[in-house]
């Protein structure tokens, strides 16, 4: 990777510990990269996967988001939810080839200045060895990405976490944490291979082959896909090229 390749990297900080970490950073003067722009946020919980998404969409090279240690977030269990859904987005990114490490996790407290500061110049370093993310190759998976963390259903896992692990339905039955981190998880990949083909259609009337090839899905799947995006009524039958069926999104 070249040498001037100084990546652009967006932080969420929190603001009653890694902002006032960073804080702490600069007045003690640890060195750190110049790599981040910073937002501060009440609660690390407070940022949406989405956010994520839009900061490498926009421009930045990868995203990292700073909290409170577990047990210290000034609002109970907002970190707890940060972990579950940046582990999601991480799962995510990975499947769609735009990397995993684009996306990075780190608890920081207020008096941690040189933690901070270390985590920063080691993440940095991460990302420099990724490389600048190709958008324009990226383009579909970005698109699909976008795609799945909107969708319906995955807004309504992500919003009813705590009522289905802490409170409970009717019944008082919950959902143990492990088991709503995989129902997530398979959400995100179902969706996320929905989406591929629906933004794979955008480019016009296409056969199971077309998608395959500009997705990389393999033909299977997409025939299944393809059943489910027409029952919902996202996408019909188009015309015939030869015998093979082309289908356009609705
Ligand atoms: Fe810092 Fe919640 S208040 S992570």
């Amino acid at each position: 990777m070249s040498d001037a390749f100084e990546p652009r990297i967006l932080a969420f900080l929190c603001n009653w510990c890694s902002y006032a970490g960073a804080d702490l950073a600069g007045v003690s003067r640890f060195q750190y990269p110049t790599s981040i722009r910073v937002l501060r946020t009440m609660c690390s919980g407070r940022v949406d996967p989405l956010h994520i998404l839009e900061g490498v969409r926009s421009g930045f090279d990868a995203v990292f988001v700073f909290g409170c240690h577990i047990g210290d977030c000034h609002y109970l269990e907002g970190n707890f939810h940060t972990a579950g859904r940046l582990e999601m987005v991480r799962d995510l990114f990975a499947l769609s080839g735009i990397g995993r490490e684009r996306a990075q996790l780190r608890w920081v407290s207020a008096a941690e200045g040189q933690l901070f500061a270390n985590s920063v110049a080691e993440l940095t370093e991460v990302v420099r060895e990724l490389g600048p993310l190709d958008r324009e190759a990226s383009s579909l998976p970005l698109s699909a990405l976008a795609a799945t963390l909107a969708s319906q259903r995955l807004r309504w896992l992500l919003g009813m976490e705590h009522q289905l692990t802490e409170v409970g339905n009717v019944y008082n039955e919950k959902l143990d944490k492990g088991r709503y981190l995989e129902l997530l998880g398979e959400a995100a990949v179902g969706e996320y291979r929905k989406a591929l083909v629906l933004e794979s259609l955008r480019q016009g009337p296409q056969s199971v082959r077309d998608i395959a090839e500009v997705s990389g899905l393999p033909i299977h799947t997409i025939s299944m896909l393809l059943g489910e995006v027409q029952k919902a009524g996202k996408a019909e039958l188009h015309s015939y090229e030869g015998c093979a069926p082309k289908f356009i999104r609705l």
